[in-house]
């Protein structure tokens, strides 16, 4: 395995050059049916004295290509599949018609090798979504998969920059190539797949140059398959206006940020590391603190005053909780965990079968895809659902086609999420409006394991 060379000593290293530029060339989209073409391709994800990394991309990109539109226009694209697996493009976060959900036996067939499918819809909420297969997304996403879509406010707040950082967990091998242990049970039944590399925006060392006292739009999404980002930030103040594309009611103080799988956050951070020093976001992890990302900082930027709240996106409120339809996901397995038998294929299966048809995950003792949905709901109608994490485990929880505000302690709802983490033991509970008709994927999205057994789905309408 290649060595993590980004130590935090970095900071203050010498021989910056000329500082590179913010992420330049957006495209944006405007309505016409631009591809979007899945295909093998080479990444530089090592550093220069490696060689490329062989992944799959989307229009030969690692993250794809950043899409952005303004709020409520259109997002068309057509997918074009050169892979040599079946695939299809899910848009995380984004309230779709379910046609567009690009869940493969749920929402579409799967897009084969050779094939295309028109995804075409309007971008209803402002924020920071993003794109990814979801076809065999354990090794599709770890392969590269994924992009940011952007959907611009009418009136956002005033930035000196806006950048997108997409952050990723490769498994290389000491050639940079991708290890393709992506079936590994002992993975599945664990944390998921860890890898051993990170990127953002699919660079060893993301860097980027900003003047002392701007204020920067830094829009962070975890496209990781199973890792959970804890991040720090030095030289940079700030708060936190949206979480995973929805603002919050008032903008957060920044301090240490959890980015589960497929979480994303929005934040306006002031540069307050002086001209000469860098600026850094940093990952804490079990072994150290590791920079990802360094911004040279030079003179003559002008300090803004504190931000107001984003403007709120167009979601229902929640409706009476006390009169909520209700149900349960009970999560059950993985190591260490007490799963006996569960159902599958309609009938009940002790652990080795189980395991030997790769399911060592359950929800409500189901550990493949069930044929009846959790709940059916109807339109308009307030969903409680309890999240019970009877594992070892951390998950992240995702609901496709709506957000969801998990309650307090108190019980009172908080933001507007798509993706909450459950340590292990946890129990949350999450409310909703289904107010989106359709069949609608709930899953964990780590995504060994959803492909593990972690995957029920609700029908709203
Ligand atoms: Cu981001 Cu079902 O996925
Ligand atoms: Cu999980």
């Amino acid at each position: 395995m290649i060595d993590r060379r980004r130590l935090l000593a970095l900071a203050g290293s010498a021989g910056l050059g000329a500082g590179v530029g913010l992420r330049p060339g957006l495209s944006r989209a405007s309505g016409d049916a631009t591809d979007l073409r899945a295909a093998p391709a080479m990444a530089r994800l090592a550093p220069s004295d490696m060689p490329e990394t062989a992944v799959w991309a989307f229009d030969g990109l690692v993250p794809g290509p950043e899409i952005r539109v303004a709020q409520g226009a259109r997002v068309t694209r057509r997918f074009v599949n050169d892979l040599p697996q079946p695939s299809a493009v899910h848009w995380h976060g984004l309230r779709l018609p379910n046609a567009m959900d690009g869940v493969p036996y749920l929402t579409q067939e799967a897009v084969p090798p050779g094939g295309d499918f028109l995804y075409d819809f309007a971008a209803q909420d402002a924020g920071a979504f993003w794109f990814h297969s979801h076809a065999r997304s354990y090794e599709q996403v770890a392969r590269g998969l994924y992009g940011l879509l952007i959907v611009e406010e009418a009136e956002p707040p005033e930035v000196d920059s806006d950048v997108t950082l997409a952050l990723d967990d490769w498994r290389l091998g000491d050639d940079a190539q991708i290890v393709e242990s992506f079936g590994a049970l002992h993975d599945w039944a664990h944390a998921g797949r860890i890898g051993n590399w990170i990127t953002a925006n699919g660079r060893p060392e993301w860097r980027a140059s900003a003047r002392a006292g701007e204020r920067l739009r830094l829009r962070l999404l975890n496209a990781a398959n199973a890792r959970v980002f804890d991040l720090g930030f030095q030289g940079l103040e700030g708060w936190v206006v949206a979480l995973d594309g929805m603002p919050l009611e008032r903008p957060e103080r920044l301090g240490r940020l959890t980015l589960a799988p497929a979480q994303r956050a929005d934040l306006l951070v002031d540069v307050t590391a002086a001209a000469g020093e860098e600026a850094l976001l940093i990952s804490f992890e079990r072994d150290g603190a590791f920079a990802l990302g360094a911004l040279a900082v030079t003179a003559g930027g002008a300090r803004r005053p504190d931000p107001g709240p984003l403007p709120p996106n167009p979601v229902p409120p929640l409706g009476d909780l006390a009169a909520a339809r209700r149900a349960t996901v009970r999560m059950e397995g993985g190591a260490m965990g007490r799963m006996g038998s569960a159902m599958m294929g309609g009938e009940s299966m002790g652990p080795r079968e189980l395991a030997a048809a790769g399911k060592v995950w359950a929800f409500n003792g189901r550990a493949d895809m069930p044929e009846e949905p959790l709940i059916e709901a109807a339109l308009g109608e307030t969903v409680r659902l309890t999240l019970v994490n009877d594992t070892a485990w951390p998950h992240a929880m995702h609901l496709h086609g709506t957000h969801f505000r998990r309650l307090g302690p108190d019980g009172r709802p908080g933001p507007l999420r798509d993706v909450t983490l459950l340590a292990r033991g946890e129990t949350a509970e999450i409310a909703f409006v289904a107010d989106n008709p359709g069949d609608w994927l709930v899953h964990c999205h780590m995504l060994e394991h959803a492909a593990g057994g972690m995957m029920t789905w609700l029908r709203v309408g």
